[in-house]
């Protein structure tokens, strides 16, 4: 069976003082250029994972390496103790970007996420509504690996182990909108909690409609409206913001990390200045969330993400692979069972086993990465062109023609 052979592939490479907490594929890079990764010995990978959604504008981008030598070489770090002039610019660009009003910076999505969910409760509290606390989340859903961030998301392989469950944290079926209603409505609930699209779940698209229709229940009910944009934001999907596809349907409070640094470990939590208004002095805070090197970084990186142009580029390109993997999945009906997803967060459910799938592509020198629903997903660096894209349809086909004989001789036995 391929189940067998891809725990096999997956096995973790021997590494003694390392915790065994990741499903290491035998590959390691050296370097990294545009759309390709190289190891040590010379041979290219194509990268259509871009590490989940982070490397959004190529490896090495020329501007971004600039960037962190200049900043290198005036100022690393300062305490939040103090002003740092880049964060109030970042700030000033990413809330002018979303129409919110202000930022939290932090060093990654899951401590993005946590500083969402805190100001979610601590807004009630600040509004003489301290019994409200309970989140809202959806099945499927990733939102990192705090413990708020695990009980948010509620995937019983993350939380079974770490003792009892968080309470407030309350996980609906993607898609129940009666539950969802009853939810809402219930005094106690702080806040909702949901990602516009759905990364490891599957690459799961919430339709427009339920967006806004969603935005019109939270302000019926005073309940706050969390995006969790760690994968999808930032241009991934053709929008600066993946929820801007819904037009009317603007968060209260937004999670952002992966592609702001690009790389270099930076996130923010954006968020309305009503939503905020709990977060006074002393209420949270972070050490390195908002240095003046990821700040430097962050502020290049928007720069580009936000650039029209490259926006557009993500949607032609987007359009150019859905329409290639459909012809795929026609050609391999055996194989493909569905394509899904938004942009360039594009998700393909297989038949085969996914991490076997994923072991094949890393044969025809193709990175992909692995999602929930035995999807494989193709995330590839936003700057990918139309001639990169159709070599990794080429690789995907050879993938698909393993997959195939693997199939038919395994029905054979
Ligand atoms: C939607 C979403 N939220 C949160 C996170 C957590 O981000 P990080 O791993 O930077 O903590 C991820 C990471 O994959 C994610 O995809």
């Amino acid at each position: 069976m391929p189940h067998d052979a891809a725990v096999k592939t997956a096995t973790p490479v021997p590494a003694d003082h390392l915790m065994g907490v990741y499903n290491r594929a035998p590959l390691a890079f050296e370097r990294g250029e545009g759309v390709r990764l190289y190891t040590d010995d010379g041979q290219a990978y194509l990268d259509c994972m871009a590490g989940i959604a982070v490397t959004g504008l190529g490896h090495a981008n020329p501007r971004l390496v600039e960037a962190v030598k200049r900043q290198a070489e005036k100022l690393w770090h300062v305490s939040n103790v103090f002003r740092i002039p880049d964060q109030e610019k970042l700030a000033k660009r990413l809330t002018d970007l979303s129409g919110l009003d202000v930022c939290f910076f932090s060093n990654s999505g899951t401590e993005a996420v946590e500083c969402a969910l805190k100001l979610t409760r601590k807004h009630h509290a600040a509004n003489g509504q301290p019994e409200r606390i309970d989140i809202i989340g959806f099945d499927g859903s990733f939102h990192g690996r705090t413990y708020a961030a695990v009980n948010a998301a509620g995937n019983p392989s993350y939380v079974e182990g770490f003792g009892p469950r968080l309470p407030g944290y309350v996980q609906l079926t993607f898609g129940d909108h009666e539950a969802l209603k009853a939810a809402l409505a219930r005094p106690t609930t702080a806040g909702v909690i949901l990602e516009p699209v759905q990364g490891e779940g599957g690459a799961r698209a919430v339709p427009d409609h339920c967006l806004r229709g969603l935005r019109e229940l939270c302000d019926a009910h005073g309940v706050l409206l969390i995006y969790d944009e760690v994968q999808a934001g930032l241009g991934r999907t053709g929008k600066l913001f993946a929820h801007q596809w819904a037009g009317s349907a603007r968060p209260d409070v937004m999670a952002l990390a992966k592609a702001l640094g690009n790389g270099f470990p930076v996130g923010a939590c954006v968020a309305t200045a009503e939503a905020a208004k709990g977060m006074t002095v002393g209420a949270h805070g972070s050490t390195y969330g908002g240095n003046p090197l990821a700040m430097a970084v962050a502020l290049e990186a928007l720069d580009m993400l936000s650039d029209e142009d490259l926006l557009q580029h993500v949607r032609d390109v987007a359009g150019f692979f859905t329409q290639q993997l459909e012809g795929l999945k026609a050609r391999f009906p055996d194989v493909i069972v569905d394509i899904r997803g938004r942009g360039l967060l594009i998700g393909i459910k297989l038949t085969p086993n996914n991490r076997q799938f994923m072991a094949w592509a890393r044969d025809a020198h193709l990175l992909v990465a692995g999602g929930g629903d035995n999807c494989v997903r193709l995330l590839p660096p936003l700057v990918m062109t139309q001639a990169e894209a159709s070599e990794a349809i080429e690789k995907l086909e050879r993938a698909c023609e393993r997959a195939r004989a693997e199939l038919k001789a395994a029905s054979a036995a």
